[in-house]
């Protein structure tokens, strides 16, 4: 009866033993596994393989949580924290050749506040992602205005990725675009290299006072999805501003 139990105690034992070697096999296994495939600098899902997708989204700065730059003219605090947000983004690109030979929208006319507010728009960064320009075969949705503005281009200067803004609900927005329309194709694909920075765009806007303007700003490559709905916005960024100015209206009018 003892040497019974000591073989049924015995083949439990071994039984074990093969258990759980095998897990920490299967284990290591994947462990190996995952090592192999997680590379320091590329990511394991790419493109439209990953989560965010193929898709880069736009955005803009200033973006402030509550999504409106709200401002009174005669308030230097309120539109110098938004001037300072974009000097703080636009740091990172100290060192850029191109980014310095610029005139307008920077730190010496105050990024246009508080008259005349520059936005910075800028893709975000995905994986591997390289636009598929359009040069000259334009889409019908595309506005006239930049048609125009792109033939008016050297074939060798549209190698870009188009913005086009307009005002929603009314065209009393001045919008212009000091250093062009285009952000340049040269910056991508994004491999994750050290120094990497996502080029840029200034929009400045010349809104009437008093009243909340909403700007889209719509980013054009074959390869950007557009999608106008604002449950899932794709390939494009709202601007809210509103610029305060009492110093126009008359006392009993405001409100
Ligand atoms: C100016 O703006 C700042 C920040 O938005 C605010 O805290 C302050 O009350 C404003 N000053 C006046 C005089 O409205
Ligand atoms: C820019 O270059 C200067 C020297 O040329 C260096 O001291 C500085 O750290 C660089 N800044 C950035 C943001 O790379
Ligand atoms: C604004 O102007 C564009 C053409 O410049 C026109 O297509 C559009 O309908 C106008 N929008 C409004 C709301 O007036
Ligand atoms: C745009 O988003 C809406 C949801 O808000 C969705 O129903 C529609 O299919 C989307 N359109 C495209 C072209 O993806
Ligand atoms: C305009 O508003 C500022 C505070 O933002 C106030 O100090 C100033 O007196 C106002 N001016 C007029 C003409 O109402
Ligand atoms: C507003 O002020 C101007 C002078 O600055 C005056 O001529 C005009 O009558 C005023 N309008 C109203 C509605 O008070």
């Amino acid at each position: 009866m003892v040497f019974v139990e000591t073989i049924e105690i015995g083949i439990a034992i071994t039984f074990y033993l093969v258990f759980y070697a095998v897990l920490a096999l299967l284990f290591a296994i994947c462990m190996g596994g995952l090592f192999y495939v997680l590379d320091d600098k590329k990511p394991t899902f790419i493109l439209d393989s990953s989560l965010i997708g193929g898709n880069p989204g736009v955005s803009s700065r200033p973006q402030p949580l509550d999504g409106v730059v709200k401002y009174s003219v005669d308030n230097s605090t309120a539109y110098n924290t938004f001037a300072q947000e974009i000097q703080e983004f636009v740091d990172a690109y100290a060192n850029e050749t191109w980014f310095n030979s610029k005139k307008e929208c920077t730190m010496e006319d105050n990024f246009g506040y508080p008259d005349t507010p520059c936005f910075f728009i800028k893709l975000n960064k995905v994986y591997g992602w390289k636009p598929q320009i359009y040069a000259s075969d334009f889409p019908n949705d595309m506005s006239s205005d930049l048609v125009e503005y792109i033939n008016s281009l050297q074939d060798i200067e549209r190698q870009q990725i188009w913005i086009s803004c307009w005002e929603e609900h009314s065209n009393m927005t001045k919008i212009e675009y000091p250093w062009g329309r285009g952000l340049s194709v040269r910056f991508y694909p994004y491999l994750n290299d050290q120094g990497y920075i996502s080029p840029v765009l200034p929009i400045r806007l010349t809104p009437p006072t008093n009243t909340l303007s909403i700007i889209r700003c719509r980013a054009w490559a074959k390869n950007i999805i557009y999608n106008k709905s604002l449950k899932e916005p794709s390939g494009y960024v709202r601007i809210l501003l509103q610029i305060d100015d009492n110093t126009s209206v008359n006392a009993t009018e405001v409100p």
